[in-house]
């Protein structure tokens, strides 16, 4: 039964420009869309850009822009990105599109007639120059931490939606459904926030106009988060199109980092189910990519752009490193010297040399023509572990061991072509058997593979002589032993990965 995977990332703001934190989030998303649809899944695949609030049009300003201005520039950044990394998504969101505008106005219209958003009163500590709330913590010798001039007390009457009221249909919805926020951890720690108990929000703003005006009170305009977090529906035609609107939800899965986990493990539920909607069925909450320790952020000298590091690793050298390294979940270190050596060790020396290796044994000894593989390989059975522990990992969401699994089908198979040493046989059926063994497992790694290296298992899939491209292919039919039929012509060509020196 094939199944629905509607996978999301965040949107990113506009204030800053892609950089590798954002890729890590985006690719993950991407590889999991892909490897949904060799399984035969209805995928839909949804990224985009926040732009609204005061941050964008902070940053706006900065640059003598428009905010409009400044987000079609930026948010165009970050569609080349992805374009850059062959990210397959179906859709790009931008919260300030007219199609969004109105799915917030329908949305939280109908959180308000169901009686959960109330008048209030909003009162803190305000910077007149930021137009912004702050704490006592935030305040640098009582002052603006931005503009280092006095705060004023200031109160405003908000629109708040009562969270406060949610406490109990979160903590049911939690117990009820003990797989929705992965991994453990992250659930404890959201549940701990709820059991701390939940204050009513307040969710619109009147100081700023850079947002979704409230239907019911055009004065104001929704505090950008409660509009960012209705991207998610807006995607799938909430308020336009009820019948795809269906298809789709809630069978969601969200991908986020950690520093953005209350507002989609305790508001974004708490929000759906007072529309009367079913909460997601998926939330993952990965680490932190650190680099040297530190948080990446564009007030950090080392933010590293994707397009450097694609200028020296290649689209799948960058996508390889960014899944295979890091465990889904918790932070991680990312390290240039120990990008070149997993790019080396993985793919220069392991997957690029079995090509490499087959391809010219097959030419010199085989006339060029790729023998078939026998039925009874020593590597059939590892082909079909590797096969379970591949998909296990994928539905698990762990990447990392997703990717770990598979090499070691290459790892193998060049053992075996060490082992047998087919260089020095000669011609016949037993360099023969060896070479289609060897075929056959490229095959199979082309299509679990692909949905990280894509392009280069389209490469492998033609060099050996296949037609179409792993992408067309579905498992778990595609990776039974046996289907490379032998026959086709297979060549040689430059390396997949050329050797990386450490400089
Ligand atoms: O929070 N390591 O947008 P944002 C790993 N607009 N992932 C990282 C990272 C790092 N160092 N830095 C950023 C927002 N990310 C809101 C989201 S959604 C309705 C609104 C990734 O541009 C990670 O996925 O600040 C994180 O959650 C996201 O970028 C934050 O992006
Ligand atoms: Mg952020």
């Amino acid at each position: 039964m094939p199944g629905r995977f509607y996978v999301t990332t965040p949107i990113y703001y506009v204030n800053d420009v892609p950089h590798i934190g954002h890729a890590y989030t985006t690719v993950t998303a991407d590889a999991l869309a892909r490897w949904h649809r060799l399984i035969g899944d209805d995928v839909f695949f949804l990224t985009g850009t926040d732009e609204h609030g005061l941050k964008v049009a902070r940053a706006a300003a900065e640059r003598g822009l428009e905010p409009l201005a400044h987000a079609d520039a930026t948010s165009e950044r970050f569609r080349e990105t992805w374009r850059l990394l062959d990210i397959s998504n179906d859709d790009f969101i931008r919260t300030t599109e007219p199609r969004h505008h109105r799915s917030v106005q329908a949305f939280l219209q109908r959180i308000y007639d169901n009686g959960w958003i109330e008048k209030g009163t909003y009162a803190g500590l305000y910077c007149v120059s930021c137009e912004a709330y702050y704490t006592e913590a935030d305040l640098i010798d009582g002052n603006c931490p931005i503009h280092g001039r006095p705060v004023e007390w200031l109160e405003e009457e908000n629109w708040f939606f009562k969270l406060s009221a949610f406490e109990e249909p979160l903590l049911e919805w939690y117990a009820a459904e003990p797989d929705a926020v992965q991994p453990e951890g992250k659930r404890n720690e959201a549940l701990g926030i709820i059991r701390q108990g939940l204050a009513d929000i307040s969710i619109t703003r009147t100081s700023i106009r850079w947002g979704v005006e409230v239907p019911w009170d055009p004065e104001h305009v929704f505090y950008v988060w409660y509009d960012a977090l209705v991207n998610y529906v807006t995607g799938i035609g909430f308020g336009s199109d009820q019948e795809r609107f269906e298809r789709w939800w809630p069978a969601v899965h969200h991908l986020i980092g950690k520093d953005i986990l209350r507002f989609h493990c305790v508001y974004w539920p708490a929000m759906l189910l007072a529309a009367g909607l079913a909460p997601p069925h998926r939330i993952f909450v990965h680490g932190f990519l650190l680099v040297g320790g530190e948080k990446m952020s564009k007030t950090r000298l080392n933010q590293i752009f994707p397009a450097d590091l694609v200028e020296e690793f290649g689209v799948d050298g960058f996508r390889y490193q960014f899944l295979r390294d890091q465990p889904f979940g918790p932070d991680g270190d990312f390290s240039y010297e120990g990008m070149v050596t997993r790019y080396n060790t993985d793919l220069a020396n392991n997957l690029g040399n079995l090509l490499s290796r087959v391809a010219t044994v097959v030419a010199k000894k085989c006339g060029g023509i790729g023998p078939a593989p026998r039925p009874d390989s020593p590597l059939a059975t590892l082909a079909a572990d590797v096969y379970e522990a591949t998909a296990g990992a994928w539905a698990e969401v762990a990447p990392s061991r997703a990717l770990e699994a598979t090499w070691r089908l290459v790892h193998d198979a060049n053992a075996h072509l060490e082992a047998n040493e087919p260089w020095k046989m000669d011609p016949g059926p037993e360099l023969d058997a060896v070479m289609g063994d060897a075929l056959e497992v490229l095959r199979i790694v082309a299509v679990l593979a692909h949905p990280a290296v894509p392009r280069t298992t389209e490469e492998i899939w033609r060099r050996i002589g296949l037609a179409g491209s792993p992408a067309d292919e579905r498992l778990p039919g595609a990776a039974t032993w046996g289907r490379y039929p032998g026959g086709l012509p297979v060549q040689k060509g430059a390396p997949l990965f050329p050797r990386i020196q450490a400089g």
